[in-house]
């Protein structure tokens, strides 16, 4: 897409990770004045969470498209859903709508929105634009799921001197570990499916107790665990293989320097 776009304009939005109000004024104000608001959810056929956090600062003439991104499956339908999302947010642009489009927590951190980002304009464009959003975007930051969970915790994410590493548990294992190895502080993301292989390498180098694991941060279905020791290594992603089951969104805190249970 060229960055000579008069008409239109997209606003990808952060908002949550949880409550409705852990929003930027910004974004509350854009979302009011929206022609047309696009929706990601993670189950076909479901409201999408982030729909329903923003939901009462929407105008009611604001037209809602929701679009059901695939999290799991073939690399090739994932791509068929973006590059659909992407075709029809450059025609709403293009047919001079106010369009928005929502994630959780923050757009520019493990967000399908880069996916989509990524095909609506190059590299070349971006360096073209000296690394500002181009006439046709503007990206509204958010509260990212570490830092809300920080706060709820009561858990700093890190100090003076310390370095802090922010990982996705999907990431090899060797790679998780020196991660554990090389840090102070330490976030986990996408832990669900891997809850198992988390628990035991946190038992193994003795940082179960400087571990804090937040579900559904902010959410009225918020769990906290402080003593990961005390959790069964495991529980499950899915409720129909376990009476435990862990919500996908769960992230772990750690920090060297701040012990929990003593
Ligand atoms: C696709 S990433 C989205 C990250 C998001 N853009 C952010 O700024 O935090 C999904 C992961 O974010 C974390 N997450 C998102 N919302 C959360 C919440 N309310 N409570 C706990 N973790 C959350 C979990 O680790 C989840 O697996």
């Amino acid at each position: 897409m060229s960055g000579k776009i008069k008409a239109g304009k997209l606003y990808v939005m952060g908002v949550g990770p949880g409550a409705s109000d852990l929003i930027t004024v910004r974004a509350a104000r854009i979302l009011s004045e929206l022609d047309v608001i696009y929706t990601p959810t993670g189950k076909k056929g479901t409201q999408s969470l982030a729909h329903s956090i923003i939901e009462e600062y929407l105008s009611p003439t604001t037209q809602v498209c929701t679009y059901h991104f695939l999290m799991k499956g073939e690399r090739a339908a994932k791509e068929a859903v973006w590059n659909e999302v992407a075709q029809a947010l450059k025609e709403e642009i293009a047919s001079g709508r106010k369009v928005g489009f929502i994630t959780l927590g923050d757009p520019m951190l493990f967000s399908t929105w880069v996916f989509l980002l990524e095909r609506m304009i190059s590299l070349e464009q971006i360096a073209a634009q000296q690394m500002k959003n181009p006439p046709w975007l503007e990206i509204v930051p958010g509260i990212t799921s570490f830092s809300a969970i920080a706060a709820a915790g009561v858990m700093p994410l890190a100090m003076e001197n310390q370095t802090l590493v922010v990982i996705s548990c999907m990431a090899p294992e060797t790679v998780l570990e020196q991660a554990l190895l090389n840090h102070d502080c330490i976030v986990l993301m996408k832990v669900y499916s891997r809850f198992a292989l988390i628990h035991e390498l946190l038992r193994r180098h003795n940082l179960l107790e400087y571990a804090l694991m937040m579900a559904d941060a902010t959410l009225p279905t918020e769990q906290c665990w402080r003593d990961l020791a005390a959790l069964s290594p495991d529980v499950s992603p899915n409720a129909a293989d376990s009476e435990q089951a862990l919500s996908y969104f769960s992230t772990i805190l750690i920090n060297k320097n701040w012990q929990l249970s003593r």
